[in-house]
């Protein structure tokens, strides 16, 4: 078939086949279909959408485009997956606890995006080694029981193509297209159970319910149409998570709370996600998931587990953070009623954290510190947080800071954390 033909068909509403889609991705690889007739069927999709069946089979040709990741290991391997926000650290919680419980975890993390963080960039913040080979990846979870680690170019090559196509045509926010751009990178990991965290609020991409709903559903029936256990937790972003936002602070949150030291937030999430994983895996119920990851967390027990993993890959944990401080005082008394994660998102970009441009080098020392959330009582003049720099103008920065936080007469519902379970 003409590739214009399958842009009409699906311009004009109607399903393609898993023919129709392999040869599309495949021929867009090998540049036979150009970006402009490309652009034309992202956009088609983008307002026609896409069945299960049909993201599941855009899913598996992206994936195949480049290598998969094969780990020789007893247990069933899980993994975690966020959609992204402000203060997500949740990755090196989970995953020397899953080691723990004995669920080998194996995660591929990638960098900054928009105005969130990247997992792979805190990482980097260490100095530890973050691009590891299928090889590589066996022996760090042979000796520590988890992996984390970057996604490398050879990992569907599709994906990268096409998002870059997407940003350039608007074509982003869809969420066929949003599936099978994360699990393209995610399924490609001989794993068994994943459990996905999909953020929602102002310091997430999905900003209503609705949309995180969808995306739920699609990421867990794809996953699951391709033969994963799969599940996923709805979780506010309304406000940052845990305590501080940045690479090396995040870090530094990390390592106190595997100490015991952990915001209720942060343990939330953990032991919600740690509970699904238990369920669809049949290791045990929802309840019991939650509990063991908590009773592991506030003993400390997994702290050890992941200093060494940090170690073992050239890092330390004795990291340091920018020079100059700055505590941020409220310029109002009231109720804070909202804590922008977007602003603070690309607040943090401004002060050298995060990119303005891709390959750009970040400075990892900066961040934010939060010491009041959704719901409490300031007084003006009240020290709400702290910012860490070392370059740039202060007066910008504290108004930036502010600007984030909505603060008002009236106390404001209580915020549920977990929004919603699927599995
Ligand atoms: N994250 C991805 O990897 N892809 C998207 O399309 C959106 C978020």
């Amino acid at each position: 078939m003409l590739f214009k033909e399958i842009i009409k068909k699906k311009r004009d509403g109607f399903k393609l086949t898993e023919e129709e889609i392999r040869e599309t991705i495949k021929k867009y690889v090998d540049e036979e279909i150009p970006d402009y007739q490309m652009a034309a069927l992202l956009m088609a999709i983008y307002f026609q959408g896409m069945t299960h069946r049909e993201t599941l089979h855009l899913t598996d040709a992206m994936l195949k485009s480049g290598e998969t990741v094969n780990i020789s290991i007893d247990g069933t391997i899980v993994d975690k997956h966020s959609t992204g926000g402000i203060g997500d650290k949740v990755s090196f919680i989970i995953a020397p606890v899953l080691a723990e419980l004995g669920l080998p975890a194996v995660l591929l993390s990638g960098r900054a995006l928009g105005f969130t963080g990247g997992t792979a960039d805190k990482m980097e913040s260490t100095g530890m080694k973050v691009t590891l080979n299928e090889k590589e990846i066996e022996d760090v979870v042979k000796r520590f029981g988890f992996s984390i680690s970057c996604q490398t170019e050879k990992i569907a090559p599709a994906d990268r193509k096409i998002y870059a196509l997407r940003d350039a045509t608007s074509t982003v926010e869809s969420i066929p297209l949003i599936v099978s751009s994360i699990l393209s990178k995610k399924l490609c990991v001989n794993t068994q159970g994943i459990v996905f965290d999909v953020k929602v609020g102002s310091g997430a991409f999905m900003k209503t319910m609705e949309e995180s709903e969808k995306l739920a559903e699609g990421l867990v029936n794809v996953s699951k149409l391709y033969g994963k256990k799969a599940g996923a937790a709805i979780t506010d972003m309304n406000q940052p998570l845990g305590r501080t936002a940045g690479n090396a602070i995040e870090i530094i949150e990390s390592l106190n709370a595997l100490s015991g030291d952990i915001s209720n937030d942060l343990l939330e999430v953990v032991t919600t996600l740690t509970g699904i994983l238990f369920k669809i895996i049949e290791k045990g119920s929802f309840k019991e998931g939650k509990e063991k990851a908590e009773s592991i967390i506030l003993s400390g027990k997994a702290l050890n587990r992941f200093c060494e993993w940090i170690e073992y890959l050239g890092g330390t944990t004795k990291l340091q953070l920018g020079k100059r401080r700055i505590l941020v005082k409220s310029d109002k008394e009231g109720y804070i009623t909202e804590i922008n994660g977007e602003t603070l998102g690309f607040l943090i970009i401004e002060m050298g954290g995060g990119r303005k441009r891709s390959g750009e080098k970040i400075d990892h020392s900066v961040g934010l510190r939060f010491f009041k959330k959704i719901g409490n009582y300031v007084k003006r003049g009240e020290v709400i947080g702290e910012i860490i720099y070392n370059q740039g103008d202060e007066t910008v920065f504290v108004n930036r800071f502010l600007s984030a936080f909505k603060i008002e007469k009236s106390k404001p519902e209580s915020v549920k954390l977990i929004k919603k379970l699927i599995y």
